[in-house]
């Protein structure tokens, strides 16, 4: 289950104003239901959890049964939206050290969520010896990154195991008709899986998008549903509004940006969560990072961060909130043991539980940084089991809807993130550019 605490907002904005912030939320709640508001092309995750086809789950399940006896690693290949669900969903969910575990499934690996020569370099060199398959997702077909990634590790898998049998090992996830994957996948006669055209890629983490790699990873998908599914049900229209937890953080985040806070810190006290708060980043940066206007995301993980950031954090500018991930309980039980020296003088700890005392950490922080200036949202996580990921991702989702909404911008566009390209491929000289590419050459050279 998913809780929100609000109380520590109160010493820095007045009720009032988070009054009108809750009316104004629960009217863009309405125009997210009502499908009237900008960007309302892309409103299919809104009830997605509810809309999920068996076949599609039965489908990837089967595929992952298959690939659990051929392949030891599996690279998914894409970036921002067709890649951070994934990774933010098995890293909560997974061992911490993933690489140095027997696994049942197969293992996981990374590709085209950058243009490092040297990272996929070393890539190959750990692929050289093992059975792989590639899970390839773009929704537009067309994004350079995975692209280029893609067509070096196909030759790689093509070489050597064969054309005919790597085509058995690619899967790719892409949009039904358009874009070069699509015509590449229908070509080359891979498997592939559709990603709706109303659901854009940072708010796709429920379909074949994120679902098949994780199953693929052995995640239980179907509680992840379930878990999305129960909290569309806690934030939907029929919730009263102090009852629906998405309408409750997207009033205290704009209550508190309307308060001069500009930057929100996603807080977790445990590894796991350091991908979620990439996930995040994404979904909020891009999602209200525009117009001049919106929040600017950005995350810590603590106790790690508080011996680099704290003094920052505790004295610094106070232009920031902290919007604290709160697991209650842990997958593992283990306590500080008793020593009879005690040269360490850790004694008076002896029998506690390492959650205890990371729960005594948290309360010590968020004391210190309330009475520091840092206004204090806490969201509370039951444990890091699917089911609980699967709310806590259609949680974030609604509340950013909302949120964007009440900031007046299209949340689910992303206009911005053009411009390096356009520079990009005109730097590359890539065809149709050839304007943009004097334009640039004659600026560097006037430079
Ligand atoms: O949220 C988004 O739309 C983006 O972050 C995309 O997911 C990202 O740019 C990758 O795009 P594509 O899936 O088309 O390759």
């Amino acid at each position: 289950m998913i809780s929100i605490d609000l109380k520590n907002i109160f010493p820095f904005v007045d009720k009032k104003n988070f009054s009108t912030n809750m009316i104004s939320a629960g009217e863009s709640l309405d125009v997210l239901h009502k499908g009237s508001g900008k960007g309302n092309d892309f409103l299919g995750w809104v009830d997605l959890p509810g809309n999920i086809e068996q076949d599609i789950i039965d489908n990837i399940k089967s595929v992952s049964l298959e690939f659990r006896d051929n392949v030891e690693l599996v690279v998914v290949i894409g970036i921002g939206g067709s890649y951070l669900g994934t990774k933010a969903v098995e890293t909560a969910l997974g061992h911490n050290f993933p690489g140095l575990i027997k696994k049942e499934h197969p293992r996981l690996l990374y590709a085209g969520q950058n243009l490092s020569e040297d990272y996929l370099y070393d890539l190959q060199e750990v692929l050289e010896n093992k059975e792989f398959g590639i899970v390839i997702i773009s929704k537009s077909g067309t994004t350079t990154e995975p692209a280029v990634a893609f067509r070096i590790l196909k030759q790689q898998l093509e070489n050597k195991i064969g054309k005919v049998a790597a085509a058995k090992r690619i899967i790719a996830v892409t949009d039904s008709s358009k874009g070069a994957l699509r015509k590449m996948a229908d070509e080359e006669e891979y498997r592939s899986f559709i990603i709706p055209d109303d659901v854009g890629g940072r708010f796709s983490v429920l379909t074949p998008v994120g679902l098949l790699p994780l199953a693929l990873a052995g995640i239980d998908i179907e509680a992840l549903v379930k878990g999305s599914r129960d909290m569309a049900g806690q934030t939907s229209i029929k919730i009263a509004p102090d009852n629906n937890p998405a309408l409750l953080y997207a009033a205290a985040r704009n209550t508190l940006y309307g308060s001069g806070k500009l930057i929100e810190l996603l807080v977790n006290f445990e590894p796991a969560l350091h991908f979620m708060a990439e996930w995040w980043k994404q979904l909020y940066g891009e999602s209200e990072g525009k117009e001049g206007k919106g929040i600017y995301p950005a995350s810590v993980d603590f106790t790690t961060d508080l011996h680099s950031m704290g003094q920052y954090l505790q004295e610094g500018k106070r232009h920031m909130f902290e919007t604290v991930l709160s697991v209650k309980e842990s997958k593992n039980k283990l306590s500080v043991p008793k020593d009879k020296r005690n040269l360490d003088g850790l004694n008076y700890i002896a029998g506690k539980s390492l959650t205890e005392v990371n729960s005594m950490a948290e309360l010590g922080t968020m004391l210190a940084h309330i009475e520091g200036g840092v206004p204090n949202i806490k969201i509370g996580i039951d444990k890091l089991d699917a089911y609980n990921i699967g709310q806590l991702l259609y949680f974030f989702e609604k509340a950013c809807g909302i949120s964007g909404y009440m900031l007046g911008v299209n949340p689910f566009d992303q206009p911005g993130v053009e411009a390096y390209k356009k520079n990009m491929f005109a730097l590359l000289g890539k065809p149709g550019f050839e304007k943009e590419t004097d334009k640039i050459r004659k600026e560097l050279h006037a430079e």
